[in-house]
């Protein structure tokens, strides 16, 4: 079949928020322990963190890291990780069940992301603590020194203040597994005292409200609503969380839910603008979709491992192994975070290791990439500079989920910097090539310098230690004439294409 792509240079959506490539690092499973941190592994390195598995957070080049949780930071105090580690108190974690030895505490962490290049994005805990510890940990984080929490960092070992500039104001407080879940009415209100004392803190810093953990929420819409009612003021981004899933095996629904993603954003962003408009406000507040991915894999596994071994340090919990498909669909995902770039300034792929996460680990061993690793290091290195308004003209198809699904899924980023066009685009049909036309209408193109296809795989394929071949590879099917692309997209496709232009 046939499809094509219009963009002009001069039609811009906005420039990609490098932070739009974050991901997450909760204390969950072998997300810390027995992921990024191992001692005693033969690449860690004397504080214990593993070198191998840095690399490949380097290689995956996420930019941003939340951190610590998720539902674990509802429950958690962050004076348990400061101070001489073997000092530091075990706890239960009651989110999922498990021991929390502290090891690992807010300088160890800080180390780390500054060695894999990533700012942070420090969540704090609103559920079981409240406005009085949010703005102790910015002091503690961001004052240069003369105060008690700046000197006691400084006694710690850390005489700079780290200067993190994101903040999120705890972690779906909406939801009833949240250790000190609120009404939105109880949540708006603690988030604008904390935001409030956080930024008299520290004026520098910009906040995360929380939205609604996902769309199927029973009070998504009021929820963001109601909170936004009391924080608007304060508050610099609203977050969204969504995990998706392929539980009914029905792969045309399951490769077409990035339109409930784009339908999640515009929602929300309506919401945002209708506050703003109610408040005759001129401040806009943008999104923060900090928890996406998919996961589900591994949802059985875990209901048994917390019946069964409960309390245990780092259990192989959330540990989804995932697919060809999966990868086809987090491609999709990516190209709908960055077609709402213009809002979307912050996404976190949750999570980064292990947990639900692109790269995997054996303790004692080695560290390999998943299948979803690839469509995430590819956006993620290339998919930089200005995002291009794409007018697409595609055969569809119908679905059990939606009405009219384009097989083509498609957008173009136009890389000043560079002078190239990058082109991302998913081929949704199981049994026909795509021929793509880009009319890269202001430009003149030059040659195609990269066309990566990840395709030809199993739907269930997976990437494991010993065989991890689900991997993108070079396709020759791509040439420019005049200011024409034209590339084959294999069935059932991610692919990338670089143009050089003037
Ligand atoms: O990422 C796993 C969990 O998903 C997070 O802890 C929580 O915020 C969400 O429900």
């Amino acid at each position: 079949m046939k499809a094509k792509m219009t963009v002009n240079k001069a039609y811009e959506i906005d420039k990609v928020d490098p932070r739009i490539y974050g991901s997450f690092v909760e204390h969950l499973g072998r997300c810390v322990y027995d992921g990024i941190y191992e001692p005693g592994h033969k690449t860690a390195n004397a504080g214990g963190f593993r070198a191998d598995v840095k690399e490949l957070v380097k290689e995956l080049n996420t930019s941003f890291i939340r951190y610590p949780g998720g539902n674990f930071v509802s429950g958690y105090n962050w004076m348990d990780g400061i101070g001489p580690a073997n000092d530091r108190p075990k706890r239960l974690d009651l989110a999922w069940r498990t021991m929390e030895t502290n090891e690992v505490g807010l300088h160890e962490f800080m180390d780390w992301a500054n060695e894999v290049n990533a700012d942070v994005n420090m969540a704090i805990n609103l559920g079981t603590k409240g406005i009085d510890d949010a703005r102790n940990i910015v002091e503690y984080c961001n004052h240069k020194g003369g105060t008690y929490w700046s000197d006691l960092r400084k006694a710690n070992g850390r005489a700079e203040p780290y200067k993190i500039k994101t903040w999120c104001l705890g972690n779906e407080m909406d939801g009833p597994w949240q250790m000190g879940a609120k009404t939105a009415e109880e949540y708006g209100r603690i988030a604008v005292e904390a935001a409030k004392m956080m930024k008299w803190t520290d004026d520098s810093i910009e906040l995360v409200a929380c939205g609604s953990s996902n769309n199927s929420m029973p009070t998504f819409a009021s929820w963001e609503s109601t909170v936004l009612e009391h924080t608007y003021d304060h508050v610099d981004f609203l977050s969204l969380h969504c995990y998706y899933n392929n539980r009914e095996n029905d792969l045309k629904s399951y490769l077409a839910m990035n339109i409930d993603m784009d339908n999640f954003i515009k929602s929300v962003a309506s919401i945002c603008d209708y506050i703003k408009a109610k408040k005759h406000s001129k401040k806009t507040i943008n999104l923060s979709f900090d928890e996406w991915n998919v996961w589900y894999h591994s949802n059985e596994q875990d209901a048994k491992i917390a019946k069964e071994a409960p309390w245990s340090i780092s259990p192989s919990i959330l540990e989804d192994i995932y697919t060809f498909e999966d990868a086809l669909l987090v491609g999709g995902l990516l190209i709908t975070l960055l077609k709402n770039c213009d809002r979307v300034k912050i996404a976190c792929l949750a999570q980064l290791v292990n947990v639900i996460a692109p790269i995997m680990t054996e303790k004692g061993g080695e560290a390999w990439r998943q299948t979803t690793f690839y469509p995430f290091k590819q956006a993620a290195n290339y998919g930089h500079g200005t995002v291009l308004t794409p007018i697409i003209d595609s055969p569809t198809y119908g679905c059990e989920k939606f009405e009219s699904v384009p097989y083509l899924e498609s957008l173009a980023i136009h890389n000043e910097e560079k002078g190239e066009v990058v082109v991302f685009a998913l081929n949704r049909s199981e049994n026909e090539d795509i021929e793509l036309t880009v009319d890269l209408q202001g430009f003149r193109p030059g040659l195609v310098t990269e066309f990566s296809e990840m395709s030809g795989f199993g739907l269930k394929q997976v990437n494991t230690k010993a065989d991890a071949s689900v991997k993108p590879a070079e396709s020759k099917a791509a040439k420019v004439e005049g200011d024409t692309l034209t590339a084959v997209l294999k069935p059932l496709s991610w692919n990338m294409i670089r143009v050089a232009v003037k």
